[in-house]
């Protein structure tokens, strides 16, 4: 439903002072650099990353919040990537955006029917009896029910659960095809997250949209999606289907990225790899492979030649030399966590601690509706 082709995003940086006195411009920050990906009617595409690594600025693009500086999104092969006026207007009811705080989108002046009526309103759908129907049935659909006892209520009375429905509500009055949902529960309460991812997976059951589900946690992604793409400093470096994905990654970062994800088999448990160093600033991403200077598995190609896109059959594709000849990769070296510094054995255990605050969820949401 829809495709980007070759995104790119590049923001102008402001020059150091170093930069100055030597005369020299500053280098661009690739933040989205080169994205294909497709997302299709009432599938759920997760996009993982480390912060930084240009979820958000692929998703503010997508719903055409954000600059885009090369590249195609087609919406049902249509480019859509340079519309305006009411094309644009057309094409905002029908992509749709959540963010991650559910303390800034909501007004707080504004009511729950106020709020939820406001996309309606702007795009002049419906009288106000029709508007107030269709409020109900967003704000039911996203479980604020009865929905007698929130029209009326303000942000301030509500719970960052309750905020985050209400905001789902008003992406959804528009009925909208596709809903980017950019770390919609990162900053909820943990007891709370199933509840929200539910209502999520019950839209894509019920109405057929399609989500990109943006988030930093791979198990997260693994408990929602159908496929995962794997983000690293704005390039998608492996997709497939999740289920795949996760049991045979192909690319190292992923694999990576599972090692430290909770498991319920002690066994992998144990075998925590620790990626080196933190993650490049993207104004300076490394030549040849972008993953080479924290990759366990870097050999020489990877420091000169950047790998393209390998597909591997099942809807699969990694962004990896040792991809190339479809082979399963191989184990890191056991050598690869003392040769971590301190500052790598921080960002582990941060995104280990991350990663285990997703786990009642696990527990609470079977993997599929
Ligand atoms: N408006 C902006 N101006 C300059 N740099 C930006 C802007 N928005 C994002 N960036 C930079 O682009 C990179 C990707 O950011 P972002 O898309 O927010 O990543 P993520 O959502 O994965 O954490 C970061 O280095 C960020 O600092
Ligand atoms: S191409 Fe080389 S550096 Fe890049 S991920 Fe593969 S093995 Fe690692
Ligand atoms: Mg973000």
């Amino acid at each position: 439903m829809i495709e980007l082709r070759g995104l790119r995003v590049a923001f102008a940086r402001r020059r150091s002072f170093g930069e100055v006195v030597r005369g020299q411009l500053a280098p661009s920050v690739r933040a989205v650099d080169g994205v294909d990906l497709e997302l299709r009617r009432g599938e759920i595409v997760a996009l993982v990353g480390e912060s930084g690594s240009g979820k958000t600025t692929t998703g503010r693009a997508i719903v055409r919040l954000g600059p885009i500086s090369a590249g195609q999104i087609l919406m049902e092969g249509r480019d859509v990537t340079a519309i305006r006026g009411v094309d644009l207007r057309a094409y905002r009811r029908r992509v749709q955006i959540i963010f991650q705080d559910p303390y800034e989108s909501l007004d707080p002046r504004r009511s729950v029917t106020d709020q939820v009526a406001e996309p309606l309103i702007v795009q002049g759908i419906g009288n106000r009896a029709e508007r107030r129907e269709r409020v109900d049935r967003a704000l039911e659909e996203a479980g604020l029910r009865p929905v007698a006892l929130y029209r009326d209520r303000y942000p301030h009375e509500l719970s960052g659960g309750q905020r985050q429905r209400v905001a789902i509500a008003s992406a959804m009055v528009l009925e909208p095809d596709v809903l980017v949902a950019d770390e919609p529960v990162s900053m909820l309460d943990v007891s709370l997250r199933s509840g929200i991812l539910r209502v999520m997976m019950d839209l894509r059951e019920q109405r057929g949209i399609g989500i990109l589900f943006i988030t930093h946690d791979l198990s997260l992604a693994w408990l929602i999606a159908d496929r995962i793409a794997v983000m690293y400093l704005g390039r998608i470096v492996e997709v497939g289907p999740a289920e795949i994905l996760v049991r045979d990654p192909r690319h190292p970062y992923t694999k990576a990225l599972l090692s430290v994800m909770p498991s319920p088999d002690p066994a992998r448990r144990r075998k925590r790899a620790i990626l080196r160093g933190e993650t490049p600033d993207p104004s300076l991403i490394p030549a040849g492979c972008r993953f080479h200077t924290r990759c366990p598995l870097v050999f020489d190609r990877c420091h000169v030649e950047d790998p393209p896109d390998f597909e591997l059959g099942e809807g699969r594709r990694s962004a990896c030399w040792l991809a190339e000849g479809g082979e399963p990769l191989p184990d890191f070296p056991a050598e690869a966590p003392r040769l971590a510094s301190a500052s790598a054995h921080h960002a582990s255990a941060k995104m280990t601690a991350d990663a285990a605050s997703a786990e009642p969820s696990l527990v609470e949401l079977d993997r599929r509706p």
